[in-house]
């Protein structure tokens, strides 16, 4: 197993170019099972989540021509041999359980693994299933399968979520795409991600509207035809690197950043007294911070347009050098503080009761061995270490992997110090 060796504890300065958004790549990917026709998707992020989609869609028979290495995914659709997400693949991912929607609006019909709960909580899919039902599936739940039919296809319906969801979102809109009529999602979530799905989904000859607001409305469309779209910038990616300069000083430019979709994160930032100089046009934000001591900030994670969930950890590395106590509240998921007890032995102080982490600032971290426990978790730890003293071995990186493309490379390029190592090597 891979480990990551950070000497932390210098400044990080240059440009850190930001790569297609994982969580809206796997939705697009997904979206791809809608039409026969080729769906080319560009900046798609290299990560092992959306080479694990890729293989299952490969497993349904969609056509991947998706080069090592390389941005643009090439997807076809035309003949599925197979309407069924088998466990084993499911189970390792949970976004593939997106294709549960795409299917059964094609093809009527769609056998899909449960996805099971996860290291940050027990994640239901209560909301996605209670959709597919107002649209007309019959579903059965059994040996840890939803079995969905939709004989006579799925049929517009008023939906309103009792609870914000992304993915039941995200879901609900790719199988109404193709439903008879038409489709009102009310307490949508409104993330950027859905906004880039719906774009995609239109291009596809989707009658998409409202994406981005609380009400989504699509009419249903025969079929829908093949595109070539852009996959948006990743707004986690790009604060993860404003986090990780902010903590370890420095003056960095990130590039092609979804700069519209940050102001939650960069507003965060600026009360910690960090600059942050974005520009909506070029698509750069310039994070700067040079000494000085960081002002403790408090935040509630919340759906967008507050501040996510998908940053709370790498916030709470920031916060864990400031002046001063601040309180995070992480109101999404039940259990997704286990970066904690990890930044801990690098010196933080840090407080969990139930929802909230008291994070009292310290001056200085120092290097330990650390363990990665989730994809935020661990680069959590990476912004905590580049900011400490000393080395820190960061274990069990393949949560990295999941979703940040060539991170070494990118931290490496900005100054960082930063190995992967094999466990053999040492
Ligand atoms: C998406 O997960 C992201 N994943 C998550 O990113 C992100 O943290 C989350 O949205 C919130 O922004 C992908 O896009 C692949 P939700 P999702 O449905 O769609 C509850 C990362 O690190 N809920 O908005 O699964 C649920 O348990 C990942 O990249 C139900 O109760 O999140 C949670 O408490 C982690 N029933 C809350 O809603 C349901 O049917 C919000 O979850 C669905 C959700």
């Amino acid at each position: 197993m891979d480990k990551l060796k950070i000497t932390g504890g210098q400044p990080l300065s240059g440009t850190i170019p930001i790569s297609g958004a994982k969580n809206s790549a796997l939705k697009l990917m997904a979206a791809a099972l809608l039409t026969p026709e080729p769906v080319t998707l560009k900046n798609t992020p290299n990560l092992a989540d959306t080479r694990f989609l890729s293989q299952l869609l490969d497993t349904l028979g969609v056509e991947v021509y998706w080069p090592k290495g390389e941005s643009t995914c090439h997807l076809n659709a035309a003949e599925l041999k197979s309407t069924i997400a088998p466990y084993e693949q499911v189970r390792k991912m949970r976004a593939s359980f997106n294709v549960l929607g795409p299917l059964l609006a094609r093809y009527g019909h769609a056998t899909v693994s449960l996805p099971g709960g996860c290291a940050i909580g027990a994640r239901p899919v209560d909301l996605h299933l209670k959709a597919f039902e107002a649209m007309g599936a019959d579903l059965l739940v059994e040996e840890g399968y939803v079995k969905a039919a939709a004989i006579h296809g799925l049929k517009g319906a008023q939906i309103v979520f009792p609870m914000v969801s992304v993915g039941a979102t995200e879901h609900a809109m790719l199988a109404a795409t193709l439903a008879d009529g038409e489709t009102v999602l009310e307490n949508a979530a409104r993330e950027p991600e859905i906004a880039d799905l719906a774009d995609c989904l239109n291009a596809m000859g989707a009658k998409v509207s409202g994406a981005g607001t609380s009400t989504i409305t699509i009419q249903g469309v025969k079929q829908l035809h093949g595109t070539t779209h852009d996959v948006m910038a990743d707004r986690i990616e790009a604060g993860t690197y404003a986090m990780a300069v902010a903590a370890a000083g420095g003056d960095v430019t990130l590039t092609n950043a979804p700069v519209a979709a940050m102001s939650s994160i960069n507003h965060a930032l600026r009360n910690a007294g960090v600059q942050v100089d974005a520009d909506v046009e070029k698509g750069t934000i310039r994070i700067q911070r040079n000494g000085g001591k960081l002002n403790p900030v408090n935040i509630d994670t919340a759906p967008h347009p507050g501040f996510p969930t998908d940053l709370q950890a790498q916030f709470m590395a920031l916060m864990s050098l400031a002046n001063g106590t601040s309180v995070i509240r992480e109101n999404i998921f039940e259990n997704r503080f286990m970066h904690a007890p990890e930044l801990s032995r690098l010196g933080a102080n840090i407080t969990v009761r139930a929802h909230e982490a008291i994070v009292t600032g310290v001056d200085a971290l120092r290097g330990a061995p650390v363990m990665a426990t989730d994809l935020r978790a661990s680069v959590s730890l990476v912004i905590a270490a580049l900011a400490a003293q000393g080395e820190t071995d960061v274990s069990r990186i393949y949560h990295l992997d999941r979703g940040f493309e060539r991170l070494e490379e990118k931290l490496t390029n900005v100054g960082a110090n930063v190995r992967r190592v094999s466990e053999e090597e040492e």
